[in-house]
């Protein structure tokens, strides 16, 4: 049995889209767990570049691919995203399971309107409507793909979430939404993907014990996690290793392996408290260099110094068997580079990361320095990537051995630009 997780280490846009399509060469099968099109994956083949919100990244290389469970769709992007690579001669071999929600054109409404409402306190969503969707999930009268494929239920189901939603708009000045406009436009959508929809559990543990390699795609990061994030400034679903099993009806025993993905350093979108953000020239420089802007919302993305005291704490709630070092290129021409080993909080060293917000925004970052390494040209570095991980720089090597050691845990993967070729394996994922 072969199902490993891909979780990113920290507040997202690590570059799991990249690694898991490298990891999807080898695997049959690639699930994506949670989360919506809030998320946004970059992957570039040759002269082409993919971008995907729903879609799992195994997609362009003709795998299998899943939509568990656990994921909230919006069913004209999935379909946009279906016809954007029909236009590349490229059918997906895709199931979607019946039991995902669905975002509904009221969700996408209600988030902008509850973010104006919060002011100050708004955590910069994506506006995709996931919290609503995961608002109604919990409250038990979501609507699930499966319903798009029955009128009578649907039509059912509309007029119970109809007559609170609007009631609640109403008071807001928001828009009043037509059942009957909903039901055809949805019906619509259902029959354009009825071939997909299915049960997807019975399919992915039937995979399992097949002995087929699955890859687990999350989407997001652990600091952006509903229940071990920095709540509230987070997103709606369980971006974490344990989000992979609810997500998709899968036993934690039957997970392999889980394998953390790190940035070189640090981006979020989004407000809350970022303890080594960086808003001086060199933050800028990163941003500019590392094209830190939203996949989703084309935001600039706010950036930092790698914080491994918060991969620490990724690392405790996920156990990661193995560590991803992503965009380790950015970094080259820098002299010095920084990297925070603690928290500092009152003058006391802290045990474990803080994901209050008000206590957050309290700590002091403590730094180790370590050297820099030169900025090569990106067939530089690709030349590097086929000598092999020996060709790297020195000092980015000693960056990547402290890494290991903090963690204790060891790194089987380096990145060193968007290209597939710019990619050194030191350890296969699947021994
Ligand atoms: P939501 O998921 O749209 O509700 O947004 C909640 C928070 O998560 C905001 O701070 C977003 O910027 C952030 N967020 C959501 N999806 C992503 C992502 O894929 N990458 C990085 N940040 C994200």
């Amino acid at each position: 049995m072969v199902g490993i997780v891909i979780i990113g280490a920290q507040w997202g846009d690590e570059g799991k889209g990249k690694i898991t399509d490298y990891f999807a060469s080898k695997a049959d099968m690639v699930v994506r767990f949670q989360g919506g099109n809030n998320a946004g994956h970059t992957v570039v083949v040759g002269d082409k570049t993919f971008k995907f919100h729903l879609l799992p990244s195994g997609a362009i290389q003709g795998k299998e691919i899943i939509i568990g469970n656990g994921v909230v769709i919006d069913p004209k992007v999935l379909l946009k995203e279906l016809q954007n690579l029909a236009s590349h001669g490229i059918k997906p071999r895709l199931k979607i399971s019946g039991a995902a929600h669905v975002i509904l054109p009221f969700h996408r409404e209600w988030d902008g309107i509850e973010e104006q409402l919060k002011g100050k306190a708004a955590a910069g969503t994506t506006r995709r409507g996931i919290g609503p969707v995961y608002t109604d999930k919990i409250a038990r009268y979501g609507i699930r793909m499966n319903d798009l494929l029955h009128k009578e239920i649907l039509e059912q189901k509309l007029e119970l979430l109809l007559s609170i939603k609007n009631k609640i708009l109403e008071l807001f000045n928001g828009a009043k939404f037509d059942k009957n406009t909903i039901l055809s436009e949805y019906l619509t959508y259902g029959q354009q993907l009825k071939e997909y929809i299915t049960d997807t559990v019975g399919y992915i543990n039937q995979a399992l014990d097949a002995k087929k390699k699955i890859l687990f795609e999350g989407a997001q990061g652990t600091l952006l996690g509903i229940d071990h994030g920095v709540y509230p400034v987070c997103t709606s679903s369980n971006t974490t290793a344990g989000g992979a099993c609810t997500g998709t009806g899968v036993a934690p025993t039957k997970i392999t392996k889980i394998i953390g993905i790190v940035k070189a350093y640090l981006s979020r979108v989004g407000t809350g408290p970022v303890v080594t953000e960086l808003t001086d020239e060199i933050g800028d420089w990163i941003r500019k260099k590392g094209h830190e802007y939203g996949t989703t919302t084309g935001r600039p993305r706010r950036v930092g110094w790698l914080d491994l005291f918060a991969v620490k704490y990724a690392h405790i709630i996920n156990n990661f068997d193995g560590i991803v070092l992503t965009k380790l290129d950015v970094l080259g021409g820098l002299d010095k580079i920084k990297i925070c080993t603690d928290y500092i909080l009152d003058g006391k060293q802290l045990p474990i990361m803080p994901t209050d917000p008000y206590v957050l925004v309290k700590c002091q970052p403590k730094y180790i320095e370590v050297e820099g390494w030169p900025d090569y040209s990106e067939d530089e570095w690709t030349e590097i990537a086929k000598t092999g991980y020996e060709a790297l720089p020195k000092a980015m090597i000693e960056y990547i051995q402290k890494i290991e050691e903090y963690l204790r845990v060891p790194v089987i993967l380096v990145s060193i630009g968007a290209e597939r070729n710019q990619t050194i394996e030191i350890k296969s994922v699947f021994d």
